[in-house]
């Protein structure tokens, strides 16, 4: 079995600026540490974009000492409040690929897939876009995983969730993406964006949307707000890769560590 943390959503800031009253950096670091202490023999951690609240290059330098000091290896990804010029600048040997910042790795039984939905430059809103480049290298990529699982990590969701103000701000021609995926099939999605942990299937590919380590977003079904945001538990991924498939978990990390009781009645 393989094991590989993701976290999403970050919000970086600059200047000890605060998120509805959430310092973003003691966020990030409370569960960037819970999570490699409990798993130490993860292959890798996956950062799955909007790094860096307002794609600011400090914050980005500031990002690339902290993971430094990671033990394992890092994919980042780029989300809508991120800079592809700014980061590249700023964080050297991170990969890319024709210039996105997108790369695979295979690990275990599965092929990862990191895949740069960021829309820009020009940046002229939040939704995702992919484009004729990111496309030919998924198509490559999903050519050469041979028959492995393939999980693919992107900002974006390319499907609905139900939140009015962030179904509005998914993934562009979401189909393009799908139709892709469904034909190579043994392919789970992991978004985040919403900072919700949910779960569904478009188009029968399954996906996951996991939530951020700093705030999260309301279950508002009317609102057409995409800022909507409260203060809940930061957490982060972990998904546990093994012949027969994959399981996902969300753990809330930013809370003190539970006693562990034992429930009388049933033992
Ligand atoms: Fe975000």
């Amino acid at each position: 079995m393989a094991k590989v943390l993701a976290l999403t959503d970050l919000h970086l800031t600059a200047d000890g600026a605060r998120i509805i009253g959430l310092d973003p950096w003691d966020r990030f670091e409370a569960v960037l540490v819970r999570a490699l202490a409990d798993h130490p023999d993860a292959d890798c951690l996956v950062l799955m974009g909007d790094l860096a609240h307002r794609g600011e290059a400090a914050v980005y330098r500031r990002l690339a000492a902290r993971l430094a000091r990671v033990p394992i290896p890092v994919i980042p990804m780029l989300g809508n409040h991120d800079r592809r010029e700014a980061f590249r600048a700023s964080i050297p040997g991170m990969p890319l690929a024709d210039g996105f910042v997108q790369t695979a790795r295979d690990t275990g039984p599965a092929r990862l897939l990191a895949l740069d939905t960021l829309d820009g430059p020009p940046y002229a809103g939040a939704a995702g876009r992919l484009c004729a480049t990111r496309l030919a290298w998924l198509d490559r990529e999903l050519a050469g995983a041979a028959g492995r699982q393939v999980v693919l990590f992107l900002h974006h969701p390319p499907f609905a969730v139900g939140l009015p103000g962030m179904d509005r701000i998914a993934l562009a021609d979401p189909e393009a993406l799908l139709s892709r995926l469904r034909a190579h099939g043994r392919t789970h999605l992991v978004a985040g964006h919403i900072h919700r942990t949910i779960s569904g299937s478009a188009g029968g590919v399954p996906w996951t949307v996991l939530k951020s380590p700093c705030h999260q977003a309301p279950l508002d079904l009317v609102t057409p707000d995409s800022t909507l945001s409260i203060d809940e538990p930061g957490a982060y991924g972990l998904l546990l890769l093994t012949a027969g498939g994959i399981a996902i978990h969300s753990e809330d990390a930013t809370l003190p560590r539970p006693d562990r009781g034992h429930d009388k009645a049933s033992a």
